[in-house]
């Protein structure tokens, strides 16, 4: 029987991750030759499946348009039930047919984090995987918990049966090339390095807004709320990126290191915390009528480290809002020549766009060409999307070629999730309840009249 280099073991096959983001990313990747010539999906579902009709149906649910044929190749559908026992023996019997000594093997957990505590069980039990072998690891995907405690309990059951190297933890946003871009942007350019600091910085705004709504994930949506759902992991993922000191190396432990400590030393200012909520919210399908969660957050945060203390950073992002954007503006403090020559009091600003169009903006103040003497701000923009044509990778294609060669800087180590979490139980306790909004316009105003900041 043929053996494979790399197998790829999917729990929860036939979910909406798998359709839209996992299948085909492996197909890119395949068809890129960024992943072995000799790989193996097997996906594993409950449902009756054959390989063919799992796969047409995958394609739908997906929308999947390209690499049909190399998915027809690499995948295998494995009828099981991952929640008893029973299923696992030929489970193990199937993967240990097929592979060598050197197989890398991934296992997906593209399931809620409700079965990780029965899965991972069974997986060690049967000894599908065997803590501590490198070779082996395990990959799933946030919520990482819904607050401090139940993300200690998670983590406490995996280290139980796994060892922290064999651990992928995913933030897809990680993924993204801007925000792989962040430490390149800040490091590898002497203008920045020279004035990353809060006597040079204004402040800080990092902003995720969505035009959407729920789109019928009220089951989770509900119980999450904007803050947990996007502060805790995206944006505090950004806010650590922008606030760390230098890493000692591009490495993975180090760059957490800082990460880390920036985290340990986030504070917020309560009355600026706003919650909104858009209206609507309740008519949507499994809504109850009374909810109180929120769809829209904004508050004012402060790194209490050497470089930024005093540095408002503005963390927003919202449902049902003015457009989809995220990105990062670092606003720096005018010159002192602005100020003298009572010239208009534009500052320079560092826009780090992440979507849905990736790139750096610099935003100068530059004479108003002709007889006028007066000033304008001019940016200079780089889309990256506009150089890269058929290069630019997914987030979810970088993050699993990166668990294939053991990279670890993108995923997310256990003290980032306890330390962000740990701030969000703190935020919770001033938890209000939710403003009304119809749009962003709404809400614009309120943020102006408490912080000064008008947030674009
Ligand atoms: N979808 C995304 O874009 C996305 C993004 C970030 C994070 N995530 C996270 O990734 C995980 C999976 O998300 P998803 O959107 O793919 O969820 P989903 O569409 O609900 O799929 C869940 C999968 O789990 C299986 N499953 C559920 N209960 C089961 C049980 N008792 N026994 C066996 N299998 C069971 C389902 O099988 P059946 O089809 O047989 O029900 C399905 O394959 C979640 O933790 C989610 O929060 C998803």
């Amino acid at each position: 029987m043929m053996v494979y280099d790399l197998i790829i073991t999917i729990f929860g096959a036939t979910g909406d991750l798998t359709s839209r983001k996992l299948l085909p990313a492996f197909a890119k990747l395949y068809g890129e030759k960024q992943i072995p010539e000799k790989t193996k999906i097997i996906a594993l579902g409950r449902r009756p499946y054959t390989d063919e009709s799992y796969l047409e149906t995958m394609m739908q649910a997906g929308k999947i348009t390209q690499g049909e044929e190399i998915l027809k190749e690499l995948v295998t559908y494995f009828p099981m039930e991952i929640t008893e026992e029973d299923g696992y023996k030929p489970l193990v019997s199937m993967v240990e047919s097929l592979k060598h000594q050197e197989t890398r093997e991934l296992y997906y957990l593209a399931i809620g984090p409700e079965l990780f505590p029965i899965v991972t069980k069974y997986m060690n039990q049967s000894s599908l995987v065997i803590q501590g072998n490198a070779n082996q690891s395990i990959v799933f995907e946030k919520p990482f918990g819904h607050d401090l405690e139940s993300a200690r309990a998670i983590n406490e059951m995996l280290w139980r049966y796994f060892d922290e190297k064999q651990i992928y933890r995913i933030d897809h946003y990680l993924g993204k090339e801007m925000i792989q871009n962040i430490m390149m942007v800040r490091f590898a350019n002497r203008i920045f390095e020279e004035i990353w600091h809060n006597r040079s910085i204004k402040n800080i705004k990092i902003i995720a807004k969505e035009t959407e709504g729920i789109l019928g994930r009220a089951g989770y949506y509900d119980q999450s709320g904007a803050l947990k759902d996007m502060v805790q992991s995206h944006l505090l993922q950004m806010l650590s990126l922008i606030a760390m000191e230098p890493p000692l190396s591009y490495f993975s432990d180090d760059v957490k290191d800082e990460k880390v400590k920036v985290l340990k030393h986030v504070t917020f200012d309560k009355d600026s915390l706003i919650f909104g909520q858009y209206k609507g919210y309740h008519d949507e399908s499994n809504i109850p009528k009374d909810s109180q969660t929120e769809t829209f957050v904004f508050l004012k945060a402060f790194v209490n480290t050497p470089r930024f203390k005093g540095v408002p950073f503005y963390l927003m992002t919202g449902k049902k809002l003015d457009k989809k954007e995220s990105l990062i503006i670092i606003e720096f403090e005018e010159t002192s020549e602005q100020r003298k020559w009572n010239l208009p009091l534009s500052t320079n600003k560092l826009y780090i766009k992440i979507a849905p169009l990736d790139g750096v903006g610099l935003v100068l103040n530059s004479k108003v060409p002709g007889l006028r003497d007066d000033v304008e701000e001019v940016e200079l923009e780089y889309c990256i999307a506009c150089h890269a044509v058929g290069n630019l990778s997914e987030a979810y294609e970088k993050l699993i070629k990166d668990i294939t060669g053991h990279h670890k800087t993108l995923f997310t180590r256990w003290d980032e999730i306890e330390f962000s979490w740990s701030l969000i139980d703190h935020i919770k306790k001033y938890q209000k309840e939710p403003i009304s909004y119809q749009d962003y316009e709404d809400l614009k105003p309120l943020i102006q009249d408490l912080t000064g900041e008008l947030m674009p």
